[in-house]
This record gives structure tokens, sequence and C-alpha cells, in this order.
């Protein structure tokens, strides 16, 4: 699962499931987290909402059925600095349950630039701090065969 997931940019125009969604969402609930802590929280998009986002913030591809911004709410932080850490943790857990449904979603940045357009558009807090947003939906294409990417260049063992 995890050697054949790659980012998938282009969609059919079907909508998801809500309980595909839920459970994609549920999977993002149990990554770990320093001290457990589960800092996350969602903001889940569907094909309209994630338009009005992608206009905003346009690194992210259009079309998309679906889409979760995972933000951290420092009132849930119980050990400073590792909330980032944590989300992208369930960033990684959502890819990989959508891509175990048979779905294709890319993990898209929130640019700097664009954020405060889209906190206020969204009516997101001023204390959220969202980390990362994943689009999602039915791939388009077919997957090609992954490339591989085992490197032993990366590799240090007992000493560097
Ligand atoms: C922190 C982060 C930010 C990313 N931002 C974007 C983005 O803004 N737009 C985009 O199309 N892909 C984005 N990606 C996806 C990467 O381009 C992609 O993961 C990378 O090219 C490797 O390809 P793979 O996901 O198919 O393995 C991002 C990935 C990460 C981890």
């Amino acid at each position: 699962l995890i050697k054949t997931r790659r980012s998938v940019r282009k969609w059919k125009k079907e909508p998801l499931a809500d309980k595909d969604i839920t459970e994609i969402l549920e999977a993002g609930m149990n990554a770990p987290s320093a001290g457990d802590q589960r800092p996350w929280e969602f903001l889940v998009l569907k094909e309209k909402e994630h338009e009005i986002y992608r206009s905003l913030n346009p690194n992210c591809p259009p079309g998309a059925a679906a889409g979760i911004m995972v933000c951290v709410n420092p009132k849930r932080e119980k050990i400073e600095g590792y909330s980032e850490q944590d989300c992208s943790a369930a960033i990684e857990n959502i890819l990989l349950a959508i891509h175990a449904k048979g779905l294709g979603g890319v993990w898209t940045a929130l640019f700097p630039a664009n954020l405060p357009r889209v906190m206020e558009k969204f009516s997101i807090p001023p204390e959220i701090v969202p980390v990362g947003y994943v689009a999602f939906g039915i791939p388009l294409d077919k997957a090609g065969k992954p490339d591989p990417r085992y490197d032993e260049s990366r590799l240090h063992f007992g000493v560097w």
C-alpha cells in the first residue's frame, strides 16, 4: 500500500460516499501524536467548497470531490512544538486511507500569502493553524507502475 501510493491530481466528476470520507477522517485521527495529545481539527470541503478553496490557494489542483484541511488547535496542545508533526502523521494516514479505498489524493501546501483569505472565507478562528490540505476523489487515470524508491545511499547503520 505504501509503495503504490502516489499523488493523484486529476479526478472523475463523481461525489464520494460520506462513509468513505468518515473512514478517511478516522484514519487521520488514528495517527500517533506527541503525548497522545491529538491536537488536530479537520475542515472537510466538498466539490463546490473545494473549488472556492483552490481559487484562493491555486497550487491545489481543481476538480477534487472533497478536501480535508488538517489544522492544529493550540488549545489541544499538551507538549509545545510537536503539533505540526502530529498533523503531518495524520495527513499521511489520510493519504494512505484514500489510496486503500482505490481513491486518489494529493497533499497540498497552504501558501502563507494565501492563508488570510482562506481563513476568512471558511471562518477559521484566528488561533487555528492550518498545516496541510489533502484534495481527493476518484482517480481519472489508472495508476502507472510505481517508481522504486529504496535508496541505500541514505542509510547509516550504527554510526553515520
Ligand atoms: C508538505 C507537502 C506539500 C505539498 N504541496 C503540494 C502542492 O502544493 N501542490 C501539489 O500539487 N502537490 C504538493 N505536494 C505533493 C508532492 O508534490 C508529492 O508528494 C511529491 O512530488 C512526491 O510524489 P508522490 O506523492 O507521488 O510520491 C506536497 C507534498 C508535501 C509532503
